[in-house]
């Protein structure tokens, strides 16, 4: 087993106020964990009724989380719980949530032009010594960070849903992105309890340059009538291991996403026809039918 070790160097900060731009599936996630592991955490959002949702959604993943953890020890639970919550501040103001942030993670919709748009305006309103972070699953790191002038403070944390459970973090080091950068992000995503892998700034990174192609190909096998999504998901957990299935499993990630993921890669790369997304992905779009998210996908939840 090849061990990577990485030393802390003097001048490194720790990380310790977290800012959270996008308090959907993955930005609720990520703030979650990071007050539940002792961050003071601020999360965004522009929009007020998500919000909303995005609170009462941790608060129910931190019950389920302190009933794992504190069996036993339920008023143990509840202090745990408590905690997090008053580490854990909601605001829909961009320019003052950064005020004080040693890191920021952006996790709003996958689309490069509103990604520039927002790190130009934080580039400008937050501190020198704050370090930017995408958890982009698709576009380039060096892309997003090239809007502003902190190219060596800018790096991909790449968490995976649900954030809470998986415990992988993939930490991806531009070009640009400086060691010190680089060492303060894998000892936070340490701090974050996260099991941290390091990949190139190469497209979808280690997981989802596997798991994406997959996914699309489970949707082109549907479109095509061989199978139903039943019978696709049960061949992939019984026939595989999986546990969940490819049409589940894309439900669960967004179909929004997954369909930007692969237009911007169908672009960069026509002649793989992994990458081509189907029809069916598409009309679920349009429909905004984008998975358990709303309510409706490739199947309906209540
Ligand atoms: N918060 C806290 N705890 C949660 C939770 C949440 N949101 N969701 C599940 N859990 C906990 C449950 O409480 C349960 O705990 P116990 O074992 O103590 O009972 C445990 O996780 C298992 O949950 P369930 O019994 O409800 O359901 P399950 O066994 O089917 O597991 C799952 C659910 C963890 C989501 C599992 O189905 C799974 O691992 N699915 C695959 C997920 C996956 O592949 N994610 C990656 C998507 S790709 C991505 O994220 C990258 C990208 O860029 C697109
Ligand atoms: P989502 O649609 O659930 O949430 C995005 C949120 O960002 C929305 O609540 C929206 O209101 C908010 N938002 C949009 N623009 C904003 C802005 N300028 N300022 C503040 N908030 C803004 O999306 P998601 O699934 O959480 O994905 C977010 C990012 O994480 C994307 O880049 C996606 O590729 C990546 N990602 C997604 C998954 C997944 O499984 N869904 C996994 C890993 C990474």
């Amino acid at each position: 087993i090849l061990k990577r070790s990485f030393s802390t160097t003097p001048s490194m900060h720790i990380i310790k106020n977290i800012t959270v731009i996008g308090g959907g599936l993955m930005g609720s996630g990520v703030a979650q964990v990071a007050a539940q592991t002792g961050h003071n955490v601020t999360l965004v959002d522009l929009n007020p009724e998500i919000i909303k949702k995005t609170e009462a959604a941790i608060a129910n993943s931190l019950g389920r989380v302190a009933k794992k953890l504190y069996k036993d020890t339920p008023e143990e639970g509840e202090k745990f719980i408590q905690g997090a919550k008053s580490r854990l501040r909601v605001m829909t103001d961009t320019r003052e949530s950064v005020k004080d942030a040693d890191l920021v993670v952006e996790a709003i919709v996958e689309n490069l032009e509103v990604k520039h748009k927002l790190f130009k305006s934080l580039d400008e309103f937050a501190p020198q010594k704050t370090i930017f972070a995408s958890n982009t699953s698709s576009l380039s790191i060096g892309d997003i960070a090239s809007c502003t002038n902190r190219r060596d403070r800018f790096g991909g944390m790449h968490f995976f849903n649900p954030v809470p459970v998986m415990k992988l973090l993939e930490i991806i080091k531009t070009s640009e992105t400086s060691e010190q950068t680089y060492n303060e992000l894998m000892a936070c995503g340490k701090a974050l309890g996260k099991v941290c892998i390091t990949c190139k700034d190469s497209p979808g990174f280690v997981v989802n340059r596997l798991l994406v192609p997959y996914l699309s190909e489970a949707m082109q096998l549907l479109e095509r009538g061989d199978a139903s999504p039943e019978d696709i998901d049960t061949a992939m957990k019984l026939g595989a291991g999986y546990p969940m299935g490819p049409i589940e499993l894309a439900d669960f990630v967004g179909h929004d996403t997954t369909l930007a993921i692969l237009e911007s890669w169908h672009k960069k790369f026509p002649d793989n026809q992994s990458f081509n997304p189907s029809i069916v992905l598409k009309k679920l779009v349009q429909e905004k039918k984008l998975g358990r998210k709303t309510g409706e996908g490739f199947y309906k939840y209540t």
